[in-house]
């Protein structure tokens, strides 16, 4: 086997060993950064020819054989080799191979640490606003979910006990408030990330790439870093992409939790599509929801991800490292991981069928109306401590027969407090419990109607920021 042609060998006196160069060499899936490379270097190509480094026809020769490369890696015809150590050192040699030696002029005032830290930075770039269409794929079916499901009654939780009625569109749409979130949060980190690092040539700057903003304009940053240092030794915004996509992976997660609960034979609230669902070897009657519980199981590695790089970091020398190159493997399982992800949560709940009729049956199981008691008593002036106690006692009667409160006949409600006249029947409704928490936010019909459409309105707005974008797409 030929011995590895590294970038850096000039000062050795020996190859580098097998051992070395199986530690050192980038995963295969690091390669999958060549596009933005390719970019990057064409943006440095131009710096080159504005600094006179490199004759405008060389430029363009330089250009026109990265473009080439470009369309060769894209069509599966040229490949790293397992001596390349990296995507930029399989980068130049091809580069070489086709211009001889005018394609080492290209490594003049950059160094390998900008391309990699531009690389990951322009690939998380892209990626995170393909990450928000996708998480719109799956907002926009809570959202068609949601819409069916605004007079939906459904029994509302807490301690996973019965609790009060709520509208089932209203424990929907909790879900995607949060990942209405998540995808502000990925929006936010993209203006802090907007900065080059190109420019850095290892740590000091460059003397001889001497304009970092007319790259940086190119690649559709906002502007350079302002420190060099900082613009190949930080991991921040690799690590802030990471705890967005672990906090995602959490709400994905509980989420997930919600549907397997949902379709268990227990809760009987929605049925699965037959495509967004599993069987069994053995049970032939089995019908198991397995994307909510691989989600569920897939946040562990998001979780995992966002470990690995805080770890990498801590008490990093502050410039480059060699650890810093754990950030790849770190974002591309993240990236990777909601990929799948994504469209098959939004395809399960897209076709997910609502159990309306026992919805509404478990709506009011488990006394979920006694509220409404304490409520109508507090209007009448009742401290609500006492009304607490009153209708307490309510429930305890009940109990003590096995019957519900919608059972009392309007003696028995005055036989436990004199003042629970007959026009408290009026409330217990799940219909009317819905209907009277109408304030901003709450599971009124109409007001969960309002929370849909502003909801709808967010989602065209993250939708535009995902589609328009100055940078590099692959
Ligand atoms: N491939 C490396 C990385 O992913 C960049 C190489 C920088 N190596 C170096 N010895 N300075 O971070």
């Amino acid at each position: 086997m030929t011995a590895p042609k590294v970038l850096w060998a000039s000062r050795f006196r020996s190859d580098p060993s097998p051992e070395l160069m199986n530690l050192s060499r980038s995963e295969t899936s690091h390669f999958r950064l060549a596009p933005y490379d390719l970019v990057a270097s064409s943006a440095h190509a131009r710096e080159l020819v504005r600094s006179g480094l490199i004759e405008k026809a060389e430029g363009e020769r330089i250009q026109a054989a990265l473009a080439s490369i470009g369309t060769d890696i894209q069509a599966g015809a040229i490949h790293p080799s397992s001596t390349d150590e990296d995507v930029h050192t399989f980068l130049e040699r091809i580069l070489m191979e086709r211009l001889g030696p005018l394609g080492g002029k290209l490594r003049a005032g950059r160094s390998r640490n900008d391309q990699a830290a531009n690389d990951l930075k322009l690939y998380l770039r892209d990626r995170s606003r393909r990450m928000a269409l996708d998480l719109l794929g799956l907002q926009e079916a809570l959202a068609h979910q949601a819409e069916r499901h605004i007079f939906t009654l459904a029994p509302g939780f807490t301690h996973l006990q019965p609790a009060q009625p709520v509208s089932f569109a209203h424990q929907l749409l909790a879900h995607a408030q949060g990942f209405a979130r998540d995808i502000e949060r990925l929006r936010d980190w993209d203006r802090r990330s907007a900065r080059s690092p190109l420019g850095a040539a290892a740590l000091a700057g460059s003397a001889l790439a001497r304009q970092p903003e007319l790259s940086a304009r190119e690649l559709g940053y906002d502007g350079p870093c302002e420190n060099s240092i900082d613009a190949v030794g930080s991991r921040d915004h690799v690590a802030e992409f990471l705890f967005v996509t672990a906090m995602l992976g959490v709400n994905l997660s509980r989420l997930a939790e919600e549907i397997f609960l949902w379709s268990s034979r227990q809760f009987r609230w929605i049925e699965l599509d037959d495509a967004y669902a599993t069987g069994s070897s053995i049970m032939p009657q089995k019908k198991n929801a397995d994307i909510a519980e691989l989600t569920r199981g897939r946040s562990a590695r998001l979780i995992g991800s966002l470990t690995t790089m805080l770890t990498a970091l801590k008490g990093l020398p502050f410039a480059y490292n060699r650890d810093l190159a754990e950030d790849k493997r770190a974002a591309f399982e993240a990236v990777d991981t909601l990929a799948a992800v994504l469209p098959a949560m939004a395809g399960m709940v897209r076709t997910m069928r609502v159990n309306v009729e026992e919805l509404k049956r478990q709506a009011t199981e488990g006394f979920t109306l006694a509220t409404e008691v304490a409520d109508w008593l507090a209007r009448r002036g009742v401290p609500f401590s006492e009304a607490h106690e009153i209708t307490g006692g309510l429930v305890r009667y009940c109990e003590d027969r096995g019957i519900g409160l919608e059972d009392l006949s309007d003696e028995e409600f005055a036989t436990v407090d004199p003042r629970l006249d007959a026009s408290i029947k009026s409330c217990l409704t799940p219909e009317a419990a819905v209907t009277a928490r109408n304030a901003y936010g709450g599971t009124a019909p109409e007001r969960v109607n309002e929370q849909l459409a502003r909801l709808r309105s967010l989602f065209h707005d993250q939708r535009k920021w995902a589609i328009h974008y100055d940078g590099p797409r692959t």
